[in-house]
């Protein structure tokens, strides 16, 4: 009977040893993922590029660069040399699609983070964090909730989105908040149309209805999230390239399967990159940041895209 005490005892002790060194690599693991997500992947901007037919035959190529999401606060030197530093690609045509700020005190750094971009022709839609502060919550509640729910209690915003949007409009840049307009780059006439947020419902599509120009060389359709009722209407409105952000990817990401979520309307598939939405070309960027109290990413990098357009062949 002693015997058999002092068996199940050991049983038990080594049990217990076994699941204690389980416990303690789980921990270690998880430790080292976050530390990944927030330090490593976080910082590891990617440029990504596409080539996209749909330039009139015979047209010049024209290099646009899609910037998204910075989510910007005054500390990120790191994120801001990278924007900089993407002059050298020497883009035609900039486009902002919003989430530019994370911080009240981030519109000056912005600023000097486009540098010799704000040079060029470039447009800019605005997103909810360009007027929200971002708050401390749970940072994985995205994955089972909308972030569209925070902001029904808030009705002021508390950011300098007006002096984000006058300095970007101070070098030119066209602001396309429920706007329309007309830019030339790279010696093509270019209609552009942008909405503010849906996910505010700040988005006034009906001000910007009616058929594209038919006579510009290229028609671009701006917003920060790719709500598919906004981009089914610039679509039929002849819209030929439709350009969003807000989505992050996904953020954060599952290996071999992607993205879990895309905090808005837009199917998981499309929740990044080039895809169409009928007869348009849709391009939703990544995102180049996260909010400053979600700081990780995973299997996600932060990214810029460079749009090269090309003509069409011609028919026949
Ligand atoms: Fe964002």
């Amino acid at each position: 009977m002693g015997a058999e005490v002092a068996t199940t005892v050991s049983k038990v002790r080594k049990a217990l040893r076994v699941a204690g060194r389980a416990a303690a690599i789980t921990g270690a693991v998880g430790v080292a993922g976050i530390g990944y997500a927030a330090v490593i992947e976080r910082n590891w901007f990617r440029l990504r590029r596409y080539e996209i037919p749909l330039l009139p035959p015979g047209s010049p190529r024209l290099r646009v660069l899609h910037l998204s999401d910075a989510h910007l606060t005054p500390g990120r030197r790191m994120l801001m040399d990278w924007i900089r530093d993407l002059d050298r690609h020497e883009p035609d045509l900039v486009i902002n699609t919003g989430d530019s700020l994370g911080h009240r005190d981030a519109v000056g750094p912005f600023i000097d983070a486009l540098g010799p971009l704000l040079d060029r022709p470039g447009a800019f839609v605005y997103g909810s964090n360009d007027l929200f502060s971002p708050q401390l919550k749970n940072p994985a509640r995205y994955l089972w909730r909308s972030s569209k729910s925070d902001y029904r209690k808030r009705t002021v915003p508390d950011l300098p989105w007006r002096e984000l949007g006058a300095a970007m409009s101070a070098s030119g840049w066209l602001d396309l908040n429920n706007r329309k307009g007309t830019l030339k780059a790279g010696d093509l006439d270019i209609a552009l149309a942008g909405i503010h947020d849906s996910h505010i419902g700040l988005d006034r599509y009906d001000d910007i209805a009616g058929p594209a120009d038919p006579a510009a060389d290229l028609r671009l359709g701006v917003t920060h999230s790719p709500e598919p009722a906004n981009l089914d209407r610039f679509t039929a409105d002849g819209y030929q390239l439709l350009l969003a952000g807000h989505t992050h990817g996904g953020q954060i990401c599952m290996p071999l399967y992607g993205t879990l979520v895309t905090n808005c309307g837009i199917d998981r598939r499309r929740a990044w990159g080039l895809s169409r939405n009928g007869a348009a070309w849709l391009h939703v960027s990544g995102g180049l940041g996260t909010s400053p109290y979600a700081p990780v990413r995973f299997c996600c990098r932060p990214e810029a895209s460079l749009l090269d357009l090309t003509p069409t062949a011609p028919r026949g």
